[in-house]
């Protein structure tokens, strides 16, 4: 029997909420199938540990998680810690650590999910976003020179290297290929004169590689109103670090609400381990409520099963998903979902 280690860190807001539901069903998972075991270890970090200890994570926290073979996390971030300190400390800290420079974001319209568009079919909303996830314009490369001066000056560095575009590129072509859909490119070189004249070029170069990949390309003013007038044309999709953050917010509220959004972020070497997450947030003005709604948290939960290739049961998680009970109507951020699973959210 296959026995994973899995390092678990709600984190802040809502997240302890969501997370608890996700292991509620990974656990019944696992009790279902004689094929493996999950073994989980919870670690405290995040805002509330930041408030008692200084930091966000322990000292040697990334060294800890290193031994896991996935990351499952909650959210990051609660009012009294400035966001780039919670985010850089724990969040992005992972993701940089453990070079998980894929985001594999999902934008499926479930079976229930509350479809927002007029003129579009349901199935028209089904793209699978590819985000460079490791540098970009969330390199951390910059400075703050005279600060609080009148003369100030701020840098903020978009870094994109080779490596670091080829490989996300050629992972989204080789999943296009795998998956027999389209790949497109979103990018925008005409305002962008080095960094995306320079990622257009190498998705030209790679694509020549996969002749059987059909291509678009577009830029990301463009492909923001494509996706709500047109969502069909969009099956595979890569793009950078910080598009990709903006698409698929967009892409969330396409596809059912924030609340339905899950995001993997993975190391494809498997070198180090991979985390998945709900892209929402903590949601501070929800929090310890219970209406969070927890089915991003069991969607990203179900491609942490993915990622360690408990293929069938994953279908069963999505299953279960898309005939969830599922509130259509919601105008806050998160939305609600009183009865978050039918059977398996209430042992
Ligand atoms: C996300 C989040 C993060 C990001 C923030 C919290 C740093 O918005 O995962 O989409 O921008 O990557
Ligand atoms: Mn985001």
């Amino acid at each position: 029997m296959k026995q994973f280690k899995i390092a678990v860190i709600a984190g802040d807001g809502i997240g302890p909420e969501v997370i608890n539901e996700g292991i509620k069903v990974l656990k019944k998972v696992a009790e279902l199938d004689s094929g493996f075991q999950l073994d989980f270890t919870y670690f405290p970090w995040g805002c509330e540990f930041y408030a008692e200890n200084g930091r966000m994570m322990d000292d040697d926290g990334i060294d800890k998680l290193k031994a896991f073979d996935a990351i499952y996390l909650g959210a990051v971030g609660f009012p009294g810690v400035p966001d780039h300190i919670s985010l850089w400390e724990l969040l992005l800290k992972i993701r940089k650590s453990f070079d998980q420079y894929v985001n594999i974001r999902p934008v499926t319209l479930l079976k229930g999910a509350h479809l927002p568009l007029v003129d579009v079919k349901r199935e028209d909303i089904d793209m699978l976003f590819i985000r460079e996830n490791s540098e970009g314009e969330y390199s951390g490369a910059g400075d703050w020179l005279f600060k609080g001066q009148e003369h100030e000056v701020v840098l903020q560095n978009g870094v994109f290297s080779r490596k670091g575009t080829e490989r996300i590129i050629r992972f989204a072509f080789e999943t296009a290929k795998k998956e027999g859909r389209s790949l497109t490119s979103i990018s925008k070189a005409n305002a962008l004169n080095y960094s995306m004249v320079f990622w257009d070029q190498v998705f030209e170069e790679v694509s020549r590689e996969y002749p059987e990949v059909e291509t678009a390309s577009y830029l990301v003013d463009a492909a923001a109103m494509l996706m709500i007038k047109d969502p069909k044309r969009f099956e595979v999709v890569v793009t950078s670090n910080l598009f990709g953050d903006i698409l698929t917010d967009l892409g969330a509220a396409l596809a059912g609400g924030i609340g339905l959004a899950a995001g993997a972020n993975i190391n494809p070497e498997r070198e180090f381990p991979s985390m998945f997450e709900p892209i929402h947030g903590s949601a501070p003005d929800i929090a310890g409520k219970g209406i969070g709604n927890p089915l991003a948290s069991i969607w990203s939960a179900s491609q942490m099963l993915d990622f360690l290739a408990m293929n069938h049961m994953v279908r069963l998680f999505l299953m279960r998903l898309s005939n969830c009970c599922w509130k259509p109507r919601c105008s806050r951020p998160i939305c609600r979902a009183r009865h978050p699973l039918p059977k398996w959210g209430t042992g």
